[in-house]
């Protein structure tokens, strides 16, 4: 079924690791942007779907910081995708946010108008590497909230962390997985950081390597991290995601399985039977009510994106969809050998990269494209 994301480009002050696209400027801009959303949502029914209306199961409103954006317009833009897709019963409504935007009137809130998954950026409980990646809020505050949105009743609840942190030891990241854990978070996102090209980690690490781990000390806490996931009730069900079952990201499931989406807002990409669109990535152009490309992808880049896609996931690859685009991937010739070794895994008519070579997917992927 079709996933519908919504971008809210704002923040209170850009991380410096950060390079999403979002800006600071939000009380210039906010209702002027909502407008534009609430048109563009619903002009999409003619523009993609011929007038009608589709069936949706999950909203993810995504950024930047959603929770810094006035209640009164998170409840308009969801009025305006109820109003134009038919939302379905067991729906996921997701809503990421900072935990410096949050307190118990906000999450009753969210709870009212039908959010039911809570996606808080905690990056680390350590007060020193908050400070160095330039976050707002410290770990008591992280935790607060946490307790806040099990205490509103917000089941579904998960946390980013970073992985490759200055102060970071395998030890200290699995204590801080720990303490989130026993407070009730049922999902956990572990991204490896990235110096992203612009941003203000990029000027400080060329200064100083040292201003975060380095590649192997990363690799080393993300396996641990995975090992001891995996000895818990947690199963990783893509690269950097462990969910109890049941908790799994139906929305984020979506992209990596090639489903339909359809995006709104500045930088939103969307993805509708084999066509990729992304609107343009400023106000003004935005403000125009254009996309800034379409895209119909080519039999070669479906099969490409999904090998590279069902290889991240639990999903896995499916070899007949390749084989009626014209590639058998069990020809391939590193195909065998890494069957033979374990390093992928063929069940029925799928084929899986195991879990134990996550870390290494990339090498593994490109060996295995047409
Ligand atoms: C779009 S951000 C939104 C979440 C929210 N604004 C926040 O920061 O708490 C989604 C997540 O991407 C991750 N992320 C952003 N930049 C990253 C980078 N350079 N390397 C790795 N992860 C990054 C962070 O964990 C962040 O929480
Ligand atoms: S990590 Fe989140 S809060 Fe920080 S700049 Fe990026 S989107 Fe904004």
């Amino acid at each position: 079924m079709l996933g519908v994301y919504v971008h809210l480009p704002f923040c209170e002050r850009k991380c410096n690791y950060c390079a999403f696209i979002s800006f600071t400027n939000i009380q210039e801009q906010e209702e002027n942007y909502v407008n534009h959303l609430l048109e563009e949502i619903e002009q999409s029914k003619n523009k993609y779907f011929e007038g009608k209306k589709e069936k949706i199961d999950t909203i993810y409103l995504g950024g930047g910081t959603p929770s810094i954006v006035k209640l009164e317009n998170i409840e308009k833009i969801l009025d305006a995708i109820k109003n134009n897709f038919y939302l379905s019963e067991n729906n996921e409504i997701t809503i990421e946010c900072n935990p410096n935007s949050l307190d118990i009137n906000k999450l009753k809130f969210y709870k009212k108008v039908g959010i039911n998954r809570l996606s808080i950026g905690v990056q680390t409980l350590d007060d020193k590497d908050l400070k160095i990646i330039n976050r707002l809020h410290t770990s008591e505050q992280a935790i607060d909230v946490v307790r806040q949105a099990r205490e509103v009743g917000f089941e579904n609840i998960s946390v980013d962390l970073l992985i490759g942190l200055k102060n970071q030891t395998k030890e200290n990241f699995i204590k801080q997985i720990e303490v989130l854990k026993n407070l009730g978070v049922k999902h956990f996102s572990c991204y490896m950081i990235q110096v992203e090209n612009g941003t203000k980690l990029e000027q400080l690490y060329n200064l100083d390597k040292n201003i975060i781990l380095n590649e192997d000390e990363s690799v080393d806490i993300y396996e641990k991290t995975a090992d001891f996931f995996n000895k818990s009730e947690f199963l990783r069900y893509e690269i950097s995601n462990f969910a109890v079952k049941g908790f799994e990201s139906k929305h984020n499931y979506k992209y990596w399985t090639g489903e339909n989406y359809i995006g709104f807002g500045m930088a939103a990409h969307s993805y509708i039977n084999g066509i990729r669109y992304a609107n343009p990535k400023n106000f003004s152009q935005y403000y125009l009510g254009e996309n800034i490309s379409k895209e119909v992808l080519t039999k070669k880049q479906i099969i490409e994106e999904h090998i590279m896609l069902g290889f991240r996931c639990n999903n896995g690859v499916n070899i007949p969809f390749l084989n009626s685009l014209g590639y058998d991937i069990t020809q391939n010739s590193d195909y065998k050998f890494m069957k033979e070794k374990n390093i992928i895994i063929e069940k029925n008519d799928k084929v899986y990269l195991n879990p134990n070579y996550y870390g290494v997917n990339n090498f593994i992927i490109v060996k295995l494209l047409p």
